[in-house]
């Protein structure tokens, strides 16, 4: 893509491409975009904060703001990557709630968890995160108050059935909220 040619960073050490090169470039399957986000994680949150001149913060506190989580709630971040939706949500929720980060990228979920333990706040201990598929959630039906699945949807390889495996697992007349960054 020609976008990519000049937007190129440097490839992270030990790696061969350049890391804009690899996310312009189309994915395929389940698999490659796994391997994308592992590889990627590690600059994740700065590519986020460059591509969006930092936006994506207030869209994330919007997103979490309409999603309707209140105080004690169960919910679920699906897509979760390092964490940011979760962290809001953790204290929208407060201790007394519980808040699940589900993502498949277990690089992702290594930087969710490092921060979790580098921020102070008490009420962060209510996060889990979980290793998983979004199209395949390890949940019962009925299960949470609240979901949220930020610029997720778009990375997903089968729409359908992430919308179902939602709704599956949400309270009825519960929310789910999923901000898009186009
Ligand atoms: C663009 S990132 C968004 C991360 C985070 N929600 C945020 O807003 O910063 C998309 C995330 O979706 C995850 N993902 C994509 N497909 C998935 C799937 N089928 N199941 C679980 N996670 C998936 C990726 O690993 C990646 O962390």
């Amino acid at each position: 893509m020609a976008a990519s040619s000049h937007l190129s960073l440097r490839p992270l050490p030990g790696q061969n491409r350049p890391i804009l090169r690899s996310i312009c470039r189309p994915v395929l399957c389940a698999a490659d975009r796994q391997a994308l986000f592992n590889r990627i994680a590690p600059v994740y949150d700065n590519l986020n904060d460059m591509l969006s001149l930092g936006q994506h913060r207030i869209w994330k506190r919007m997103a979490v703001s309409w999603s309707g989580a209140k105080e004690g709630d169960n919910v679920l971040d699906l897509c979760c990557g390092s964490g940011d939706l979760a962290f809001l949500l953790s204290e929208k929720v407060g201790p007394k709630g519980k808040v699940i980060g589900l993502d498949f990228s277990k690089e992702q979920l290594s930087v969710a968890s490092s921060r979790q333990q580098l921020r102070s706040k008490a009420c962060y201990n209510n996060i889990k995160w979980v290793e998983g598929s979004a199209l395949d959630l390890p949940f019962s039906d009925c299960y949470f108050d609240a979901i949220t699945m930020g610029f997720g949807l778009r990375n997903v390889i089968d729409f359908r059935t992430a919308m179902e495996e939602m709704y599956r697992v949400l309270k009825p007349g519960s929310k789910n909220f999923r901000p898009r960054l186009q």
